[in-house]
């Protein structure tokens, strides 16, 4: 024979039943929603974007933030880029963009991940895979140190700008990969050396390491490890950090 209290505790675990059914099958349908989406429609969407943002800001704490900080700041020790200044290491920073990153990683041993160029160490003897790139001097290196302070009006030496201003054309081949302006290429992560904007420090010393060690950041490929859901909204809150201000000039 059921106790009244028995039955009581039948009753109220049927109706949290259908409570946790009920939100189950909204949450299952906002996931299918967010992964049938155009990636371009998402933030037109109020409530699939604010499901994107949650959703997203959890992974991103834990999957990315070890890397990028809680906040998306980056660290310029560790080259780890900025997430909300607005300037782009790869693409225009669109949501599609950054899921791709996400799902595939920079330099991360994916063939389908980032790896077009990585900065030459020009203090090795051999400062590149590339045969056509030749080791510089410790007197190059610094003449492209000036040149490169100079584009912030921070150079010391004008003769020195001169000349490392003729190497970075000529013969060091940086306007191969970085422009002949110096202003990056988006296509294959070359940053920007004009603006205010540094990867791994625009201190002369941090700026010098740059050009004497070479630079070959890695972001992780996460196709693995990460739901699909998970990829598409990291990459929704991951474009958000980048549109919170108003200020996108990149410096
Ligand atoms: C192990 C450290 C690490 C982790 C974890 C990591 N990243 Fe990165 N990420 C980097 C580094 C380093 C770069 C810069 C790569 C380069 O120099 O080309 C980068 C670059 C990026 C970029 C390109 C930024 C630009 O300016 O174009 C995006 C987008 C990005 N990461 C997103 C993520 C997301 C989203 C996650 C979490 C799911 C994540 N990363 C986890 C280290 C990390
Ligand atoms: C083969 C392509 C290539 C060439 C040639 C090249 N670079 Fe780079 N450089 C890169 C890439 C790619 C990065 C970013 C690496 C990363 O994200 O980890 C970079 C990074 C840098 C950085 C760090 C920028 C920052 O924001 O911290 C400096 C400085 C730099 N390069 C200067 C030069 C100079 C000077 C030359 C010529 C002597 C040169 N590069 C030649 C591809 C190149």
């Amino acid at each position: 024979m059921i106790g009244r209290r028995a039955l009581w505790c039948m009753v109220g675990c049927v109706v949290l039943g259908g409570v946790m059914l009920g939100r189950h099958a909204h949450e299952a349908g906002l996931r299918r929603d967010l992964l049938r989406a155009d990636p371009a429609t998402i933030m037109g969407d109020p409530r699939l974007a604010a499901y994107a943002r949650q959703r997203g800001g959890a992974v991103f704490a834990r999957a990315c933030a070890s890397c990028h900080g809680p906040g998306g700041q980056g660290n310029i020790a560790g080259g780890v880029p900025d997430l909300r200044d607005g300037e782009h290491l790869y693409g225009e920073g669109r949501i599609d963009e950054i899921e791709q990153i996400t799902r595939y990683g920079i330099r991360s041993h994916h063939s389908l991940g980032w790896n077009l160029a990585s900065m030459p160490a020009y203090a090795s003897p051999h400062p590149s895979a590339d045969k056509g790139i030749h080791p510089l001097t410790p007197a190059q290196t610094a003449d492209l140190v000036q040149f490169l302070l100079g584009m912030g009006g921070r150079a010391t030496d004008g003769a020195a700008v001169e000349r490392g201003k003729a190497l970075f054309a000529g013969a060091g081949g940086c306007y191969d990969c970085h422009g002949s302006d110096a202003g990056g290429d988006s296509s294959i992560g070359a940053p920007s050396l004009s603006d205010a904007v540094w990867l791994y420090g625009g201190s002369p010393a941090r700026i010098r390491a740059s050009i004497e060690q070479g630079r070959a950041g890695v972001s992780p490929a996460f196709l693995h490890t990460l739901d699909p859901a998970d990829i598409r909204a990291v990459a929704v809150f991951t474009f958000g950090l980048s549109r919170q201000d108003g200020s996108h000039d990149g410096g």
